[in-house]
């Protein structure tokens, strides 16, 4: 991340061509010749089977306001985000098909309704906890919540200076604010997972210990089936750059 930073320039005659304009500049290629992949099947059918059981769990023994919480997280971070990054990742079985302003518009807009139902449910358990009179960001659970609520804000922010890449190219090239955009973005998943994890780990769990480890199981392959080709494609455009630039 830093050398993103620290080799970015800011004059577009020090640049390679193929890095001046936004057409030749996405992390994604146009026209993409990555076979189809399923990885995103994959993670969408591990999502949806953790999704359901922690629906199970938290309506069990009734509803409760904070019944929305685990519910609403797993529901926005683990199907609705991850379904937002593989939207821009090559090879993308449900929608290599798209031309890339329709695969960037689809990612935005999952992005947006993500970054909505997350908010609802931290506004459920922060509400819980001012009724119930409990402290705030007292556990690992919450501090990593917390963190993970905060990167997602940054990405977002640095999301919109990616669309609005082309805009900012006299301040810092359009392929250097997308690399730092998808790197900040996949930490942002990575510590939301940390954060379901912790989840699964705290006192409120009472379904069992292979619950508890399948569920685990079930997360991590989500996370390992979203962030594996996107930090491949961040790694090998720097090494692309870096080897220009020697
Ligand atoms: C990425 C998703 C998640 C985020 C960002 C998140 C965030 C948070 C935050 C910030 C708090 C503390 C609120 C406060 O102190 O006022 C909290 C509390 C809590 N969350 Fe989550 N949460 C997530 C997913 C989950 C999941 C999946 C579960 C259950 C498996 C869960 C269970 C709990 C519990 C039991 C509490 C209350 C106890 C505590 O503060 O640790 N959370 N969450």
């Amino acid at each position: 991340m830093e050398s993103v930073e620290e080799n970015s320039t800011t004059n577009l005659s020090d640049m390679p061509p193929v890095e001046r304009t936004s057409e030749t500049s996405h992390l994604v290629p146009p026209n993409s010749t990555s076979p189809p992949s399923y990885l995103n099947l994959a993670s969408n059918l591990c999502a949806l089977m953790f999704i359901a059981i922690i629906i199970y769990c938290c309506f069990r023994d009734g509803v409760s306001l904070f019944s929305f919480h685990p519910s609403l997280m797993s529901l926005g971070w683990l199907m609705i985000m991850t379904s937002a990054i593989n939207a821009i990742t090559p090879g993308d079985l449900a929608t290599e098909w798209m031309p890339i302003r329709l695969r960037s518009a689809r990612h935005w807009v999952l992005q947006l309704l993500a970054v909505t139902i997350i908010t609802v449910g931290f506004l459920v358990i922060l509400s819980n906890k001012i009724i119930n009179n409990k402290s705030h960001f007292a556990t690992l659970h919450a501090k990593f919540g917390l963190a993970s609520l905060i990167f997602m804000s940054l990405t977002s922010l640095g999301g919109i200076g990616a669309l609005y890449s082309l805009k900012l190219k006299n301040y810092i090239a359009p392929i250097y604010t997308k690399l730092l955009h998808a790197s900040v973005g996949l930490l942002t998943l990575t510590l939301g997972v940390i954060t379901i994890l912790l989840g699964n780990f705290s006192h409120w769990w009472s379904f069992g210990e292979i619950l508890r480890y399948f569920s685990m199981i079930l997360v991590l392959l989500v996370m390992l089936f979203t962030i594996l080709r996107p930090s491949l494609k961040i790694y090998f455009r720097l090494k692309e750059r870096l080897d220009n630039m020697n």
